[in-house]
């Protein structure tokens, strides 16, 4: 562990040197040396002096900014790590025209970096205190020539474009319109998504009317989208908020839900190693069926699927009358695991049995990362690509999953 930090540029060169450290041991994404060398330029503390020295320079501390009368956090400073994943995704060169939405002003002032003077950096929030704040401690940090606008970022800012590079730092539901229509007919857009309730930060390129992903993308947590784009994602309380369903497509018999969780349960261990979890939950989101997202609290069935392990909603496959299969996982050997699928309810075997071929496809697969394609809403069946596993519907897109 390096020292503790004793100016703040001491603090930024420790950041980075830890930063790279992290992503040799836990296989990151590689962090190219342009974004390393701006992430060791720009000073991070002053665009968040409310937190420690320490704390602004911390690798994966998202600092709060904002919250709301509920005391949900609506804005932080992004955690360094995903800044620079994203800022790698995004691929930025001298002289591109780059908006970002979502201002922090940190961030704003690495791509100010990344595209120099021969660039423009337009950033966007819809909270004018943050833009404010941002204003201020970007012309203190030096950065004059980056625009700061306050606004619904629902409809980009057109004034300032077509843009190279749109990166979205706020979690998105859905791709407005706007953010297509501004892009150049190279550009690219670098978005978190919601994907069946998986989220994933992908870089999508232009292609006519449609984005197409690039290979790499990363699980990340981003605060949700505020304005017209916001969207909130409710589950249905199977019991209270101890069991919920989340994403489910179908209506949903709650009652005997409730009543096959607490029976009995079969397992079924098919000989499946649990490796690369984010792309494997993806997998399961695009090829099973009856999908859905279960949340157990630990304890709260004599049979549960929880444990130390289902903290998290886990993807799950319905079937009727209640019946349902959840994904387990079981301990190998140090630091290995391998997946299961535990049957609950009449026709549990039934939904175990699908959930099982998916994972064994997903096995034969050996674990390759998902296409994802964007295009706009109303694109007719026939003109999305013909090797679609699924079709996502939502207001202005159709999201395409494909396993190439
Ligand atoms: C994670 S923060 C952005 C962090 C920033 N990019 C940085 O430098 O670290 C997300 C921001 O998105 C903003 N936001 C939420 N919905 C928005 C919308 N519809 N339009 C513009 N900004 C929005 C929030 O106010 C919040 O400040």
């Amino acid at each position: 562990m390096p020292a503790t930090p004793t100016s703040p540029a001491q603090a930024r060169q420790n950041m980075v040197d830890t930063l790279l450290q992290l992503q040799k041991e836990w296989q990151m994404p590689e962090i190219s040396e342009r974004v390393a060398a701006v992430l060791r330029t720009v000073p991070r503390h002053v665009f968040v002096p409310e937190v420690s020295l320490e704390q602004a320079y911390a690798t994966d501390y998202a600092p709060p900014i904002r919250r709301a009368e509920d005391g949900l956090v609506t804005s932080s400073m992004s955690a360094v790590r995903v800044q620079a994943m994203m800022l790698d995704q995004a691929g930025l060169e001298p002289g591109m025209r780059v908006l970002e939405i979502g201002s922090g002003g940190y961030n704003a002032a690495l791509i100010a970096e990344l595209v120099g003077s021969a660039g423009e950096v337009t950033t966007i929030d819809i909270d004018a205190e943050v833009t404010g704040r941002a204003r201020r401690y970007l012309d203190e940090a030096g950065y004059q020539d980056v625009r700061v606008v306050t606004g619904d970022a629902e409809y980009g800012v057109a004034e300032f474009a077509p843009y190279d590079r749109v990166i979205v730092t706020v979690r998105a539901w859905d791709l407005p319109p706007a953010w297509v229509a501004q892009l150049t007919e190279t550009g690219r857009v670098v978005t978190p998504m919601r994907l069946r309730g998986v989220n994933r930060t992908v870089g999508l390129d232009r292609v006519g009317s449609h984005l197409v992903s690039r290979p790499d993308h990363h699980l990340t947590v981003f605060v949700p989208m505020q304005g017209a784009g916001a969207h909130e994602e409710r589950g249905i309380a199977v019991q209270g908020e101890e069991i919920v369903l989340y994403g489910a497509e179908e209506p949903v018999d709650v009652d005997a839900l409730r009543t096959a969780l607490h029976g009995p349960r079969k397992e079924f261990w098919p000989g499946i190693e649990f490796t690369r979890p984010d792309r494997l939950h993806l997998w399961i989101a695009g090829h099973a069926d009856r999908y859905a997202m279960l949340h157990v609290a630990e304890d709260v069935l004599e049979h549960g699927p929880a444990g130390p392990l289902a903290r998290q909603p886990v993807p799950v496959v319905l079937a009727d009358q209640g019946s349902v299969a959840v994904r387990a996982k079981r301990a190998l050997g140090e630091d290995r695991f391998e997946i299961g699928v535990f049957a609950y309810g009449p026709h549990g075997e039934r939904a175990a049995q699908d959930y099982i071929d998916v994972l064994r496809a997903w096995d034969q697969h050996e674990g390759s990362m998902a296409r994802i394609e964007v295009w706009p809403s109303g694109t007719p069946e026939a003109d999305l690509p013909t090797d679609r596993v699924r079709v996502l519907d939502k207001p202005h897109t159709r999201t395409v999953l494909a396993w190439p």
